[in-house]
């Protein structure tokens, strides 16, 4: 469908060897790796045109500036946000709730109130809310999951209750590879006009994100989970809730004027970006989302969903391997265990095969609570992984048998 030789040959890191066998990368969602346009546009920014931003009349600040309040622009139109002021840069996708949870919803919660998150979120969709909650007398109320990893929406009705002040759930999970069926969600809430947060952190690699169709109140995402910079992410949010949102942190470049007795904050999005920002992250994200775009972020999805298709059956077919999460919609990650061998034990074999995969609970314990494992080895891939490292991947799980076993 594409070219993956010449894809492969943009990331220079592909071409690894680990213990003398080629890399296969199969822990893309925990991070993804970086083509050569987003390492030289770093290298760019800081061979020709780099100074801090917003503060000076001279030429490289000037530079800077544009590249910085470009890089919005590139991600305002990556996820059809209707206007630049609506994207906010912070350091990932953690920040990026705790930023919503400290600065719009704690100061409209009373005691009694209630945050609706889901049973697969992961632990940074969970904590900060717990931690409103806890200020506040708020409390969690959950979505539960099915055995096959979806969320169980005929619970909704129950659960949507006035008291809810905000729901917040995700796009895909990390752990299950569940795609959310996420418009009927917020439909539903905006009919109780409850607004909602969408954590984008895994779906914004691997799909299309359109955040006036999705209509989601608030979107969240990390630049290195889509082959970016890592300390930088992006918070969407309707105009009007920005507007109506306190400073998270208090800092230069976030004030109109300061004196002792009050400060004036400065427009949104600035006022949400205090103090001098990831500047190289933030035009190493662009270069990223202009990489995924020239690709063709639908073109990404349906080869990966080749991929997750082939390794679904590969996998299938070993013995004692069970898949977790075998949700009919699903995003290129595979979960599983390996009856009787610790998963801690099948990643430290598979990385001497040259296989990097990620083991443990992935972030998301109450997912490992639900299936009553306390571990599982996931495989993530990504449009750069080819049918011929799938092959490569059994192999390993097999010499995982062959000498656990
Ligand atoms: N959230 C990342 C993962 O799922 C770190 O691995």
């Amino acid at each position: 469908m594409f070219d993956i030789n010449r894809i492969r040959s943009d990331f220079p890191i592909l071409g690894t060897k680990v213990y003398g066998k080629s890399l296969v990368y199969a822990d893309n969602a925990a991070s993804t790796q970086k083509p050569s346009q987003v390492i030289d546009s770093i290298k760019d920014l800081y061979s020709n045109h780099y100074a801090n931003i917003h503060r000076g009349v001279h030429h490289l600040s000037q530079k800077s500036t544009a590249l910085y309040e470009g890089a919005r622009g590139t991600v305002k139109d990556f996820i059809n946000a209707s206007k630049v002021e609506e994207i906010v840069f912070v350091r990932g996708t953690t920040e990026g709730v705790n930023l919503v949870a400290s600065s719009y919803l704690e100061p409209r919660l009373d005691p009694g109130d209630e945050i609706l998150i889901s049973e697969m979120e992961h632990h940074s969709n969970i904590i900060p809310w717990q931690l409103t909650a806890e200020r506040t007398g708020a409390k969690l109320k959950i979505i539960p999951l099915l055995e096959n990893g979806e969320l169980d929406i005929s619970k909704l009705p129950d659960l949507l209750t006035p008291q809810v002040k905000l729901v917040a759930v995700t796009h895909m999970s990390n752990s299950l590879g569940t795609l959310n069926d996420i418009s009927p969600i917020i439909e539903r809430a905006h009919n109780m006009g409850i607004p909602v947060l969408v954590d984008g952190a895994q779906s914004i690699a691997h799909m299309p994100i359109d955040v006036q169709a999705l209509d989601c109140d608030f979107f969240v995402f990390s630049g290195h989970k889509i082959y970016g910079p890592t300390g930088i992410g992006v918070l969407y949010a309707k105009e009007d809730h920005l507007l109506s949102m306190k400073p998270y942190q208090g800092g230069g470049d976030m004030i109109m004027n300061v004196s002792f007795e009050k400060t004036e904050y400065n427009d949104i999005p600035y006022k949400f970006e205090a103090g001098t920002p990831n500047i190289e992250g933030t035009i190493g994200m662009a270069a990223a989302l202009d990489y995924v775009s020239g690709l063709g972020i639908e073109v990404i999805d349906s080869y990966e969903q080749e991929l997750l298709v082939y390794a679904t059956e590969r996998f299938s077919e070993i013995e004692g391997l069970q898949i977790i999460g075998t949700a009919p919609r699903k995003g290129s990650i595979i979960s599983f265990v390996l009856d009787g061998i610790h998963p801690h034990d099948v990643g430290t074999i598979m990385d001497m095969e040259g296989v990097a995969v990620r083991t443990g609970h992935h972030c998301t314990q109450p997912v490992m609570d639900y299936y009553n494992i306390p571990a599982t080895t996931r495989v993530s891939l990504s449009f750069y992984n080819t049918m011929g490292e799938i092959d490569e991947i059994a192999k390993a799980i097999s010499k995982v048998k062959e000498l656990m076993g």
